[in-house]
């Protein structure tokens, strides 16, 4: 098995990874739908109108974000608020073999809650609309902050 492995030039990292996928298997019916329903729009960004900063973080987001499951995963899924990101990013980190460092997650965690604010702007003020005062206000604190940190 150990010679299968180094035939196939795998890291530790991505044998872990493709395990983890196996034993990950099967969804419950709800939530493969739901990916299965993310999964169907574009698999990239045009980041090209994005600040440099922000277009380097989605390169960490494209090559971490990828290893199992398409990245269209995330790109086409119901989530727009910088706390829902924070929360499937650790779910993701703490995946066996992810390989996603701290300081990975928290490129990846800029590049989704910015890039959210622009392109999913008009899903993030409804959600926005309808969360708790506080929530609401944490949330745009937090998109102000990444603004600041990343637009010239
Ligand atoms: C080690 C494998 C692995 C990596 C790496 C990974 N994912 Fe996932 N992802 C999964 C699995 C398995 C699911 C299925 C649902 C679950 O377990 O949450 C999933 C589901 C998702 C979902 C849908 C969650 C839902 O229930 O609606 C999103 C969004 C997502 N991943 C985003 C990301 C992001 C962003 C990254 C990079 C930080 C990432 N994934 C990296 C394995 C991975």
């Amino acid at each position: 098995m150990r010679t299968d492995i180094a035939v196939l030039g795998l890291t530790i990292a991505a044998a872990a990874a493709l395990i983890a996928r196996a034993a990950d298997e099967p969804l419950d019916a709800e939530t493969k739908a739901r990916v299965e329903r993310f999964e169907k729009g574009p698999a990239t960004v045009d980041v090209s109108k994005y600040p440099d900063g922000i277009k380097e973080n989605y390169e960490v987001f494209s090559t971490k974000c990828s290893q199992c499951h398409k990245l269209s995963r995330p790109i086409n899924s119901d989530y727009a608020i910088p706390e829902e990101w924070s929360r499937y990013i650790k779910r993701m980190m703490r995946k066996p073999g992810s390989g996603i460092s701290t300081g990975d997650g928290k490129k990846i965690f800029d590049f989704l809650a910015y890039d959210s604010s622009v392109r999913k702007k008009k899903m993030l003020d409804e959600k926005l609309a309808k969360a708790p005062a506080e929530e609401k206000k944490a949330a745009e604190d937090k998109i102000k902050e990444l603004h600041d940190k990343y637009d010239k």
